[in-house]
């Protein structure tokens, strides 16, 4: 017969049981815009209700938000989940793959990975709370074109800056690329949403907006367009400084540039994608412009807007770049002179258009050419950073530097990482530091009043 005290043990445990199946653990790979879906699925679940948790082991659900952008981020991730499956060894926890990643593979990934109870593709957050409750394992992977999420109140991390997705999915298909097939068609959301959701950014304290797209300047609703919303962005109180990622060089209009000139609060930093800088490269890609036109993009924002910084991304070795083709993206790097840019191996992702275009580019060959552009980008940044010595530049102060006690670490306007001396300023101040040491990545000073 069980005593009293066992089973009031027995009691406890199922309270603490039951608490436990409610907490749920979140990991988020990828890009930004994985990031704000992280806080889209945070706030589905706490509606749901459940509570997030800091530790793995204590959680009931747990939850990585994927990439599948290249092999290697779905690598890092199996490799992830499967020691997180080891480590939990308690059969009530479930554990899943959201995302991108989770589109691509689909249902096959329920197989791939013994101990994985469920996945969800980027359209199927809504209803994640119910499919939690229910039991056994489930493949929720429904694209859908109507889909934006306008009506589910994302639920912010700390800090100074805050994303705001104002566009979903792609419409481009650039032959090397996924997104198109994991994150469905392109749809905008209401400005009046957005209207709503700025203001309550800002309520909330936050100081810097960025608002986000895979191709972000295509945002369309309703007559209003990329330009009329960064205007609108601006004129938000309380927001001190509104940054956009990624346009898309094709979709780059006049009007926007302008918008972006006009308005103090747009920072003068602009990510301008290039990916190669030879025309047949860009052909191949179907990136719908060539280098004429980027470059007179580029000189157009660099006549408009004040102290620009420009970034970019580029990939090497996509199938049929030739020695001269990779010169040619070398000199135009140069030509632009790129405040900073990602750089990455051409990976071949199953059902691109690419896909079954033969490589021709070895392995060793696409690691000697991403090296060098690594080291003629850092070269590049160190020089156009060493500009900035001895000058004034307005830091948004955002958290306190890691490696010096009592420094505080933020972003000038042209994003660049300021770490500084703060003479009293607090996490949240916009401040005036004068530069007086500068490298490839970071800049250090001092507040001045
Ligand atoms: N929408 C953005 C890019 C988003 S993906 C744009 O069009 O500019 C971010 C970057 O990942 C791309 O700009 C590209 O440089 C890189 N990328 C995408 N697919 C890739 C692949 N298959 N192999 C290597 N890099 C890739
Ligand atoms: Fe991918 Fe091209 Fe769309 Fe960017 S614009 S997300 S690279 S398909
Ligand atoms: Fe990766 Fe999906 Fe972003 S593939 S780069 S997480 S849109």
């Amino acid at each position: 017969m069980q005593s009293t005290a066992d089973k009031q043990d027995a009691g406890l445990s199922t309270v603490a049981e039951a608490s436990r199946r409610r907490g749920f653990y979140l990991e988020t790979y990828g890009c930004q815009m994985n990031l704000a879906d992280s806080e889209l699925i945070q706030g589905v679940l706490e509606k749901a209700g459940y509570r997030p948790v800091a530790d793995p082991l204590d959680a009931g659900v747990v939850l990585l938000n994927t990439c599948a952008i290249r092999e290697h981020a779905e690598q890092r991730v199996a490799q992830r989940v499967r020691a997180l499956i080891s480590a939990s060894r308690n059969s009530r926890v479930r554990i899943g793959l959201a995302g991108c990643m989770a589109q691509h593979h689909r249902e096959k990934l329920l197989a791939a990975i013994p101990g994985l109870d469920f996945v969800v593709g980027p359209d199927g957050y809504r209803g994640l709370g119910e499919l939690l409750n229910a039991e056994g394992s489930f493949a929720q992977l429904r694209l859908d074109r109507d889909e934006t999420y306008a009506d589910i109140s994302p639920v912010r991390g700390e800090g100074t800056r805050a994303w705001l997705t104002i566009m979903r999915g792609c419409n481009r298909f650039c032959t090397f690329c996924v997104v198109p097939y994991v994150r469905g068609r392109e749809r905008s959301l209401p400005a009046p949403v957005l209207l709503n959701e700025l203001r309550s950014i800002a309520e909330q304290g936050y100081k810097e907006v960025v608002l986000l797209g895979q191709t972000v300047n295509a945002y369309d609703h309703d007559g209003v367009d990329f330009a009329a919303l960064l205007r609108m962005a601006s004129s938000v109180d309380g927001i001190e400084r509104v940054r956009f990622t990624s346009p898309h060089p094709a979709d780059m209009s006049a009007r926007d540039i302008e918008a972006m000139a006009d308005c103090d609060k747009v920072m003068p930093q602009l990510h301008l994608p290039l990916q190669s800088g030879s025309d047949s490269v860009l052909k191949a890609m179907d990136r719908g412009h060539d280098m004429e036109q980027y470059m007179r993009l580029v000189e157009q924002v660099r006549a408009s807007v004040d102290d620009v910084a420009l970034s970019t991304d580029i990939i090497v070795g996509f199938p049929g770049e030739s020695e001269s083709d990779f010169e040619a993206t070398s000199a135009v790097m140069d030509e632009v002179g790129f405040d900073h840019a990602y750089m990455f191996k051409y990976s071949r992702r199953e059902r691109t258009r690419a896909e079954d275009i033969e490589e021709t580019v070895s392995e060793e060959e696409k690691s000697a050419r991403l090296s060098r552009l690594i080291d003629e980008q850092q070269e590049r940044a160190r020089s156009i950073n060493e500009r900035m010595l001895g000058q004034l530049t307005q830091v948004l102060a955002e958290s306190p530097a890691k490696k010096q006690a009592g420094w505080l670490a933020g972003k000038n306007p042209q994003y660049k990482t300021v770490v500084f001396d703060p003479h009293g300023a607090a996490v949240g101040e916009l401040v005036n530091v004068k530069i007086e040491a500068t490298g490839p990545q970071t800049l250090r000073g001092e507040r001045v009043v």
